[in-house]
């Protein structure tokens, strides 16, 4: 170490890295971790680390990174190594209790603000999030929406810790309830909007999972049992009939190979307007459907 505490130059670090990694990843993922391990650490942008060549670590930052090495060699998420993610341009706090929100799952907040603003007035909203995890679309419709009073809603205690801090972080104000919704007979309100991305992978389709999803995402936010793989899909759409009010809205995201079937499901407890949307991957992801 020389005088000033510095003990290794980042270029240097970086090929060591790349090598260490370049088994288990395609190259373009090891630069993304490394990017956003240099943002996060050093709060500079990879330009600004590329103008900079003979930038070192000092101590913290060297034993920061190879800590980082060593959890993403046992597949761990970046995202929880670095314990946050960017969700709909905002920061959310992540850790292994709560689901990693993903890309589709911000098209599904795409798609609610979208039709709202095809509607003239801007009416104070009763929004309710069924498995809210992270917090990531209750607080990403609040932020978007700021006449609107979100709720949301989790079994997960610990999840519904984390959805607080991020609440907080992002400066908005939800009623978080604690409830298991599979027992519950009704719901704390009436809603013009309920959205859930309730757990909708089967067991079987757990062969098709990265590693990396199986065995650090909560087990809790994925997986049904194979029998009943729209169980709470039929659930949250019986209380969705009752507590959502006249031309209320419900919104799914949804298992990708189960599209058909919920929306028969949803046809049979009444819904009206049925449609069915597919991500930019172009499976089919979520549905709107609205009460009469
Ligand atoms: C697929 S995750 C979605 C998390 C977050 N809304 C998102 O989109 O990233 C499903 C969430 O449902 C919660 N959950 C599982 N079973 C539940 C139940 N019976 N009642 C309420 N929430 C439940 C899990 O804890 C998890 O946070």
């Amino acid at each position: 170490m020389d005088v000033k505490g510095f003990v290794m130059r980042i270029s240097e670090f970086k090929k060591h890295f790349f090598l260490e990694l370049s088994m288990l990843y395609p190259e373009t993922e090891i630069q993304s971790f490394f990017n956003l391990l240099i943002e996060y650490t050093l709060k500079i942008s990879r330009i600004d680390l590329a103008l900079q060549p003979n930038l070192e670590f000092n101590k913290t930052e060297l034993s920061f990174f190879n800590n980082a090495l060593n959890n993403l060699k046992e597949h761990i998420p970046i995202q929880y190594i670095i314990g946050e993610t960017e969700f709909y341009g905002l920061k959310f706090n992540v850790n292994k209790n709560v689901l990693i929100p993903r890309p589709e799952t911000e098209e599904l907040i795409r798609w609610i603000l979208d039709n709202l603003k095809l509607k003239t007035q801007n009416p104070k909203l009763k929004i309710l999030d069924i498995g809210t995890g992270s917090g990531c679309i209750a607080i990403s419709l609040a932020l978007n929406l700021p006449n609107a009073e979100v709720f949301a809603i989790d079994i997960s205690k610990k999840a519904l810790e984390t959805a607080k801090s991020n609440a907080k972080r992002n400066g908005v104000s939800i009623n978080f309830i604690e409830l298991d919704i599979l027992k519950s007979k009704s719901l704390p309100d009436y809603f013009d909007i309920i959205v859930s991305n309730p757990p909708y992978v089967r067991e079987v389709e757990k062969k098709e999972m990265q590693q990396n999803v199986l065995n650090f995402e909560p087990h809790l936010a994925l997986f049904v049992k194979n029998e009943n793989p729209l169980i709470f899909f039929d659930k949250i759409a019986d209380l969705a009939q009752n507590y959502l009010n006249k031309n209320g809205h419900l919104y799914f995201e949804i298992n990708q190979y189960l599209g058909k079937e919920t929306c028969e499901l949803l046809e049979k407890k009444g819904f009206k307007n049925i449609e069915l949307k597919k991500d930019i991957y172009n499976v089919d992801r979520m549905i709107k459907s609205l009460k009469l």
